[in-house]
C-alpha cells in the first residue's frame, strides 16, 4: 500500500470488527489487502449491503481516500448512511442509489470518471435472507418477491405463475443446475396460483421429499433468484464497464457464492470475454485488460466459516488492470482463435 498519510495497519483487521446485525462482511482482509493500492484513492463498493466492506475500506485510506457505495435496496442504503454518518458528512463516503450494472453512468452523475478499484460481493445480504417478507428464503413464511430493488421489476411471484412449464425447467436447471428441474416445473404448474415461500417449498417437497429436500430447496430459491434479479446478465455488464471504470494499476475484486458466477468472472479477468479464448497481436500474445492476482481463487478459512457459515462458499478472485486500451486499437493488429 502507497501513501504513508497516517493509515491504519491492515493486520488489524478482524471481520468481526465490521460485522452488524444486518450483515457479517466476508474475507475483509483479503479484500482490502488486494483491493487497495493508493490509500488516497477513490474505490467503489459496487454491492453496499450493510456497508461492512465500505467501512473497512474508509478505516485503512487515508483522510484523502473517499468511497462510493451502490445499491438498488433501499434498505441496505439506509443502513449503510447510518453506519457511514460521519464518512458522509466529511465527503470521503458517497452512497449511490441503482443498480451496478449501470456504474458508468451512476459515477459520472456523481463526477467521477474513473477509480482506483471496484469490490464486488454478489448476491444477497443476510438482512435480505432473513427478512421474511423479501421472499428470499424457504424457512420463512413470505410472498413470492426475491426483488433485491422494490422499485419495479419482475417477481419471483410472476415467473412462478405465469411462466410456463418449459421455461420453468429452463431456469431451474440453468440457474439452479437442479437435476429434476423437469418434474419440479410441471408440479409447479399443477399446484398454481402459489402466493408464498412456503406453499412453493411445499411443491418442491412433494417432488423431493425427505433430507434431499433442502439442498433442492436451495437450487429452486437460487434459480428464481437469479432470474428475479438477472443476477448473471448484470454480473456480465459490470464487468465489462469495469475496464473503462478502473484506471490502469488499479484493482478489482469479486466475491461469488456459486459457480455461475464465478465462472464469468474467471473468464473475463483472464481471457476478456465470457465465451471464447483471449484475443492475440500478430505474435500470439493474449489481449487482456485484466491481470490475475491469483490463479485460484481465495476461500475464507475455517475460522471464518466456523463463525459466520454463510461465508462458506465464497470464493474472491483479484485482478489489476493492465495499461492495454480496450478494446484494443484499432491499429493493433489481432487474430482470433
Ligand atoms: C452480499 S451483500 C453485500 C454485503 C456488503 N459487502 C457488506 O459487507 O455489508 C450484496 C448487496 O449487493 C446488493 N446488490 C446485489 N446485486 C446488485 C446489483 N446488481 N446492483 C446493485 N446492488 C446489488 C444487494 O442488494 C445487497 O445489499
Amino acid at each position: 500500500m502507497t501513501g504513508g498519510d497516517g493509515h491504519k495497519r491492515m493486520g488489524n483487521i478482524e471481520a468481526s470488527d465490521f460485522a452488524t446485525s444486518f450483515h457479517i462482511p466476508v474475507l475483509c482482509k483479503a479484500v482490502t489487502e488486494g483491493l487497495i493500492t493508493k490509500t488516497g484513492g477513490v474505490y467503489v463498493d459496487t454491492t453496499l449491503g450493510g456497508g461492512g466492506h465500505s467501512a473497512v475500506m474508509l478505516e485503512l485510506l487515508s483522510p484523502r481516500g473517499r468511497v462510493f457505495g451502490i445499491d438498488h435496496d433501499v434498505e441496505a442504503l439506509d443502513a449503510s448512511c447510518s453506519r457511514l454518518v460521519a464518512d458522509m458528512e466529511r465527503g470521503r463516503f458517497t452512497p449511490l442509489r441503482g443498480n451496478f450494472e449501470d456504474i458508468e453512468r451512476l459515477l459520472e452523475e456523481a463526477g467521477e470518471a474513473q477509480v482506483d478499484g471496484l469490490v464486488a460481493d454478489l448476491g444477497v445480504s443476510s438482512h435480505q435472507i432473513d427478512a421474511a417478507s423479501r421472499g428470499f428464503s424457504y424457512l420463512a413464511e413470505g410472498a413470492l418477491d426475491m426483488r433485491m430493488d422494490m422499485r419495479g421489476g419482475r417477481s419471483a411471484h410472476e415467473v412462478v405463475n405465469s411462466w410456463d412449464r418449459g421455461m420453468l425447467k429452463e431456469v431451474f436447471s440453468t440457474f439452479g443446475e437442479e437435476p429434476r428441474s423437469g418434474r419440479i416445473a410441471r408440479a409447479i404448474v399443477e399446484a398454481r396460483p402459489l402466493e408464498s415461500t412456503t406453499e412453493l417449498a411445499g411443491v418442491v417437497r412433494g417432488v423431493v421429499p425427505g433430507r434431499e429436500a433442502v439442498r433442492t430447496l436451495s437450487r429452486v430459491f437460487q434459480a428464481l433468484r437469479i432470474v428475479v434479479n438477472r443476477e448473471l446478465e448484470v454480473l456480465e455488464r459490470l464487468l465489462e464497464a469495469s475496464v473503462r471504470v478502473v484506471r490502469p494499476g488499479g484493482r478489482m475484486a469479486v466475491i461469488s457464492y456459486h459457480s455461475l458466477e464465478d465462472r464469468r468472472v474467471k473468464r473475463f479477468f483472464r481471457n476478456g470475454n465470457f465465451e471464447r479464448e483471449p484475443l492475440r497481436d500478430v505474435y500470439g500474445n493474449p489481449l487482456v485488460p485484466w491481470k490475475e492476482r491469483m490463479r485460484k481463487p481465495i476461500q475464507p478459512d475455517a475460522e471464518e466459516v466456523e463463525a459466520n457459515p454463510r461465508a462458506r462458499s465464497a470464493r474472491l478472485r483479484i485482478a489489476e488492470r493492465t495499461d492495454l486500451a480496450w478494446p484494443p486499437d484499432e491499429d493493433v493488429q489481432t487474430i482470433r482463435r
